[in-house]
């Protein structure tokens, strides 16, 4: 299960949820970390100061703008995508596409290039259609009936396709894939949908929440499995790194738990959606982003079906999932420490 040392390894996205906890786990195992982002003032706000760690600026749309930040490294863990951004309305889907799925062929040429050997690709669990309780999905799953539909599980697929045919005529580049779940946990700047249904909870804002369910994980158990995937992961070898399933009340009831408020009721499906209209209507109204989305309430009732294993991350990689209760009350203790969330016992 060893592979080789990891000295110095480059961190794209690592302003985001995963990528900040990626620049921890480096730094926590002694490794030299390249932190790559649009935004140097931003980084240094968020992540720690540390004399292993090296702030480089640069879009991943662009490579002349970080070919230099690759060179003498051992490792590119790639986790800048465009996510957030997407289950917000006014999506940008040039864009999508453009850093979802032409960067990646690009960072790989400029990886080969800098005589990098690995990169990590932080892909999606949705890429998988559902397994079910009896038969979960596995990372042999195909795209789910329609996957097209949806432009950013689209640009994933493309994403794993396009890796699929550069590694095809480039074999020296080692790309392992890891297929994250629905991530939460501390470090959740942006905030992602995660971090805003955090926040909603904890400050009493949001009621009630569909009858859903998803795979929920933690972004640090996920950062260790991009980093074990850097390590000794094979090439175009998936890893789901999925977490549990459980229903959506029981992530909200962890949520009020862990900041001591009371949770939202449970509603049906199809009235969220119609709830979700009238948040995103609100939220236009009073130029504010919403605290829920159509597009991330289908994304929520997509989940409700499947059920996916993530036995071969566990097994071949060594990367266990904490208890969420933990990460719901770092997360709290997070928010805190951030200003975004009141301290415990203060005003909301
Ligand atoms: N969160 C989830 O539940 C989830 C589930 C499955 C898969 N994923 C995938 O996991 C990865 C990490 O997601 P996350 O939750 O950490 O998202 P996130 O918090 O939104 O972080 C995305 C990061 O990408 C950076 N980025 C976006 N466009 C860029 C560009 N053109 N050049 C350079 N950096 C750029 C952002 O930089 P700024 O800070 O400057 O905006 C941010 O640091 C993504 O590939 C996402 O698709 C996420």
């Amino acid at each position: 299960m060893t592979g080789p040392v990891l000295r110095r390894v480059v961190v794209t996205g690592a302003t985001g949820l995963l990528g900040s906890a990626v620049v921890a786990r480096l730094l926590a195992d002694g490794t030299e970390a390249v932190a790559l982002v649009r935004d140097a003032d931003k980084a240094r706000r968020l992540l720690p100061g540390d004399e292993r760690l090296t702030v480089a600026v640069g879009d991943v749309t662009d490579p002349a703008s970080y070919r230099k930040a690759l060179t003498g490294a051992d490792a590119v863990i790639h986790t800048a995508a465009y996510f957030r951004e997407y289950y917000q309305p006014g999506a940008d889907l040039p864009r999508l596409f453009r850093t979802n799925v032409d960067a990646v062929t690009d960072l790989l040429r400029a990886a080969v290039d800098a005589s990098v050997p690995v990169v990590v690709q932080t892909s999606s669990i949705n890429t998988l259609a559902s397994g079910t309780e009896e038969a979960p999905a596995d990372e042999s799953a195909p795209p789910p009936p329609g996957w097209e539909r949806n432009a950013y599980r689209a640009s994933k697929v493309r994403a794993e396709r396009a890796i699929t045919a550069f590694v095809g005529k480039e074999k020296d580049l080692r790309v392992p894939l890891v297929l994250p779940g629905w991530m939460w946990g501390p470090g959740d700047a942006g905030p992602t949908s995660a971090g805003r249904l955090f926040l909603s909870v904890a400050k009493g804002a949001l009621r009630a929440v569909p009858r859903a369910g998803n795979h929920v994980v933690d972004a640090r158990d996920v950062a260790a499995a991009c980093v074990r995937a850097a390590e000794s992961g094979q090439s175009l070898r998936r890893y789901i790194a999925a977490g549990r399933w459980q229903r959506l009340s029981a992530t909200t009831q962890g949520v009020a738990d862990a900041v001591g408020v009371s949770a939202p009721r449970e509603i049906p499906a199809a009235a969220a959606l119609t709830f979700a209209t009238l948040l995103e209507t609100s939220a236009k109204l009073r130029r504010r982003e919403p605290v829920a989305t159509r597009e991330g309430v289908r994304v929520l009732l997509d989940g409700n079906r499947t059920r996916i294993s993530s036995a071969r991350l566990q097994s071949e990689l060594g990367v266990e999932f904490r208890p969420l209760s933990e990460t719901f009350a770092d997360e709290a203790a997070y928010y805190r420490a951030t200003g975004l969330l009141a301290p415990a016992g203060g005003a909301a």
